[in-house]
Parts: structure tokens; C-alpha cells; sequence
């Protein structure tokens, strides 16, 4: 894998080498010095055009944890502001002779049109309202840690669809992966078409609670309010929201999913957040493994056609099959890791 911009350039075969991939790395972040050579050498440049804090964070400790260098660029203090072309930008970066550009931008399309000019690696952080590969990577990593996989799974995805690359890498990502994907919400909150989406639609989330895997709830912008695409925060909340009552209809193997940030009392309720269904600190944990297996599926020695050959290449061991914790087991072995 050269760059990775999209889930749509992404084979089944290659999703799942990504995430096992990641699960060795998982095991070597249990170690008392939870660092590997396999990048050693490398240089990787963090270049985020747009806000952002578990994202940026969790590329870099990924890449500090595969012994890369690490150079962090930030729009705010970089010749952008005095009037530099993206293009000027991105390729005195590369002048300097680095590996990979992790890149975040406001702009839908700037991580593949970065492609064009350069010869580093680009890993695309969230562009627009069009991708965010690595996201749907960890929540397919997290999903899976805990049912084994996503073949037949039932997923809903509830909010602003229309607005959210969280969404268009997760339908790609989890429908490639067998899954079923629902969208709920506002019509107003969907894009205007649908056409080629793997998906259903259910206006009425009730209808959903009882039957569904999992529950992925996206954070609603308050700038939609000003945009006039729903009344108020209190009539989405009452529709829309998984309020603590809504939380009691759905399965007790149910999870709960959020990306981060969360609005606590809109999109979901404080209560629910703390809920032992709800995975939102499994899913900042996972990016760190998924995010060291993107980099090194993107900057590694290459040589490797099967997971075996780059764990191999990786020095890292074999892992173990995924147990499947249902039920209680699951809350009982959240405990016993001290997770909410
Ligand atoms: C998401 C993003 O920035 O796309 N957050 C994240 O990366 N964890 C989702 C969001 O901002 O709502």
C-alpha cells in the first residue's frame, strides 16, 4: 500500500491485514516499553490544516511507537498564513526528504491531489466532508475485539450523515466487511442522494433499538443549527438522541459508539456515555495499533504480500485469535481492565 487516502481503495483482504496487523501491535503496546524499530529511520510529518486532538495524538504516539521521527506542522504557524500555495507547502516539506505526510484538511480532496505531488506517503487524517479512513479502521477494530467479526452484523448510524466523513469511510468500511448498515435522521441530515451507498434508511430510530450491534452515534455541529437543518437541540435530542430510556431498548450485548467529541446531552445522553455498553475510550485506545498498522502498511519494507510476512518483517509475534467476549464475560473483563 503506497498512500492511503480512501476505504474505497481498500480490498476486503487488505482492510483485514490492516487489523490484524494491528492487533500485533496492540500486543506490543501491553509491554513495559511499548516501542518497536520497525520505522526506525523514518520521518513523518504530522500536517494538520484543521483542528483536531485524539486524531492528531494518536498518529503521533503511533509513530513515535514505530520509532519514527516525528515533525509536527501546524496551518496556524506556518507559511500557509502568509499566503503560500498548498502545493509551495507541500512540496518544501518533501524537499526535506520525509517519508510520510499524515494529513488533516478542512477541503474534501486535498490528501489525494497531494498524491500528485509528492513522492511521500500520504495517510489522509480526515479531509472534508469526504474521508476518514483511519477512524472507520479503528471503530471496524473495535467492533470486531468484540464480536470476533462484522459478518452479518446489524450497524446503525444515527445523525448528521451528510456532514460527517466519519460516516462515508464507515458505510464503505463496514459494508466491505459484511456488515449491514442503517443510516438514521433527520432528512435534512442525509445527503441529498443516496445513490450508491450500501445502505438502508429508517426515519425512526425506536424501531431500530432492539435489533441492532451496534449503535454509532455522530456528533452533531452546532453550526447546522445556524444552517437552519433542525429546530433546536431539544427536539433532536428527543428524536434522534440515545437518551438514557432509549439506552434501556437496546440489546445488552449492544455497543455503543461515538468518534469523539462527544455533545453529552445531545446526541447522547450523559448516562449513556458511562454506559458498560458504551466503547468511546476502545475506540481512542485502538487508533494507536490501527494507526502504527496504517503507517507501517504504508512505510514499511514493502516486501510483504500476507500478514504473515509483515509481521515477520515487523518482528512482532503471531497474535492470538480474537476472543469473543459476550454478554457478561465482556462487562466482567471490562472491569477487571478498570475501563468505565
Ligand atoms: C471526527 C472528525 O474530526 O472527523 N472526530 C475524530 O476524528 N475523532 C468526528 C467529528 O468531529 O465529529
Amino acid at each position: 500500500m503506497k498512500n492511503l487516502v480512501t476505504i474505497a481503495d481498500l480490498s476486503r483482504g487488505e482492510i483485514e491485514q490492516i487489523l490484524d496487523l494491528a492487533e500485533s501491535f496492540a500486543e506490543t503496546q501491553t509491554r513495559a516499553i511499548p516501542k518497536v524499530p520497525a520505522l526506525r529511520g523514518k520521518t513523518v510529518v504530522l500536517a494538520f490544516f484543521e483542528d483536531s486532538t485524539r486524531t492528531r495524538t494518536s498518529f503521533d504516539l503511533a509513530a513515535r511507537r514505530l520509532s519514527a521521527d516525528v515533525v509536527n506542522f501546524s496551518a496556524g504557524s506556518s507559511a500557509t498564513n502568509k499566503g503560500e500555495s498548498l502545493r509551495d507547502t507541500v512540496e518544501t516539506i518533501s524537499a526535506m526528504g520525509v517519508d510520510a505526510i499524515v494529513v488533516r484538511h478542512a477541503s474534501s480532496g486535498v490528501p489525494s491531489q497531494l498524491t500528485q505531488w509528492t513522492e511521500a506517503a500520504i495517510v489522509n487524517a480526515g479531509d472534508g466532508w469526504h474521508q476518514h479512513p483511519t477512524q472507520a479502521l479503528l471503530d471496524a477494530y473495535t467492533i470486531r475485539q468484540r464480536f470476533g467479526s462484522l459478518d452479518g452484523r446489524k450497524i446503525a448510524i444515527c445523525g448528521d450523515i451528510n456532514h460527517s466523513r466519519v460516516a462515508r469511510s464507515n458505510v464503505q468500511l463496514f459494508t466491505k466487511l459484511g456488515a449491514e448498515v442503517i443510516l438514521v435522521g433527520p432528512r435534512t441530515l442525509l445527503p441529498p442522494s443516496l445513490a450508491g451507498w450500501p445502505v438502508k434508511v429508517e426515519p425512526d430510530i425506536d424501531v431500530l433499538l432492539p435489533e441492532i450491534d451496534v449503535a454509532y452515534f455522530l456528533r452533531i455541529q452546532q453550526e447546522r443549527l445556524s444552517d437552519g437543518l433542525f429546530p433546536s437541540v431539544r427536539e433532536y435530542r428527543s428524536l434522534y438522541g440515545l437518551t438514557l430510556d432509549r439506552s434501556h431498548r437496546l440489546r445488552p450485548d449492544a455497543l455503543i459508539m461515538h468518534p469523539g467529541p462527544m455533545n453529552r446531552g445531545v446526541e447522547i445522553d450523559a448516562q449513556v456515555a458511562d454506559d458498560p455498553r458504551a466503547v468511546v475510550l476502545n475506540q481512542v485506545s485502538s487508533g494507536v495499533p490501527v494507526r502504527m498498522a496504517v503507517l507501517y502498511s504504508v512505510l514499511g519494507p514493502g516486501q510483504f504480500d500476507t500478514k504473515f510476512e509483515a509481521i515477520e518483517a515487523a518482528s512482532l509475534p503471531e497474535r492470538q485469535p480474537t476472543k469473543n467476549l459476550v454478554g457478561e464475560d465482556y462487562v466482567a473483563d471490562k472491569q477487571v481492565k478498570g475501563d468505565r
